[in-house]
């Protein structure tokens, strides 16, 4: 039965840090869009994220740099009219945050009015401090975002695992500390080694969130059409896939082509 028919409690920022004290995991997966978004909530998923990476989902590019903040707010209203109990989590796209905390706080404000979503997400440790405690001091929750961060993709080079060396290993600690110090409420890792992940989560009081960072930390987030398998050529290794869509959609597609062709589609019971 579909949990969001029933009346329940909302998930906030506040609930999520008393879930880890719980030891209760936090789950989490991106929508984009009003239907998959009431899908995601109706399941019970406590964390809704509207990802920058809409920028390669549902737009098609390579990275999610070209997506704009009116693209993410767009994206976030549609999803915000369709929940009913997990918290919306916004990513500050980027472009929206990297000049200065004024822009910064700028943007996330925008993000709050125009698409009632309820906390904004954002890559980047130390570089990034004054922006977050900008937009903290507004009120606006921030969730951090450590490890391999996508916006910085060509800074980096490949997607590939972060944080192997002792140095970038240090400096993330660092960093998921001051986010903690900040006033972050949650702070998402990825791609880092499993060890790495659970030091962190253990070393501060606010949620860690993994993705391909292993099962020590305290929750876990995937990008929704991977998990369904309706995309299927990256393949990476943390990713577990619950369903095939994509090849259940191309049969789908194809028999409907078929039947039209054949004269099959409609039938007597299916018309006016
Ligand atoms: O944009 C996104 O989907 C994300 C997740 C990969 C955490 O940031």
């Amino acid at each position: 039965m579909s949990v969001a028919k029933k009346e329940y409690k909302r998930v906030t920022v506040k609930s999520l840090v008393d879930m880890k004290k719980r030891g209760e995991k936090i789950s989490m997966l991106t929508a984009y869009d009003y239907t998959m978004a009431k899908i995601v909530d109706g399941a019970g998923i406590d964390v809704i994220l509207v990802g920058d990476s809409a920028s390669n989902v549902m737009a098609g590019h390579e990275t999610t740099l070209p997506i704009t903040l009116d693209q993410m707010i767009y994206h976030a209203s549609s999803v915000v009219r369709a929940i009913h109990r997990a918290l919306v989590v916004v990513d500050l796209p980027f472009g929206s945050y990297q000049s200065d905390p004024k822009e910064a706080l700028r943007s996330a404000i925008r993000i709050m009015k125009e698409s009632g979503g309820h906390a904004v997400k954002m890559e980047g440790g130390k570089e990034v401090k004054d922006s977050i405690k900008r937009i903290l001091h507004a009120g606006i929750p921030v969730m951090g975002h450590l490890g391999l961060t996508p916006q910085s993709i060509y800074k980096f080079g490949t997607y590939t695992v972060r944080a192997k060396e002792e140095e970038e290993a240090i400096q993330l600690k660092e960093d998921a500390l001051m986010l903690e110090r900040a006033g972050c409420f949650g702070i998402v890792l990825e791609k880092i080694p499993a060890k790495l992940a659970q030091e962190v989560a253990e070393s501060v009081s606010i949620p860690v969130i993994g993705i391909g960072a292993g099962n020590g930390v305290d929750g876990q987030v995937l990008v929704t059409h991977d998990m369904i398998g309706m995309t299927h050529e990256f393949n990476p290794r943390f990713l577990r896939r619950y369903m095939n869509l994509y090849e259940e959609m191309t049969n789908a597609f194809t028999q409907y082509g078929a039947d039209i062709k054949s004269g099959d589609f409609p039938n007597d019971t299916e018309q006016y």
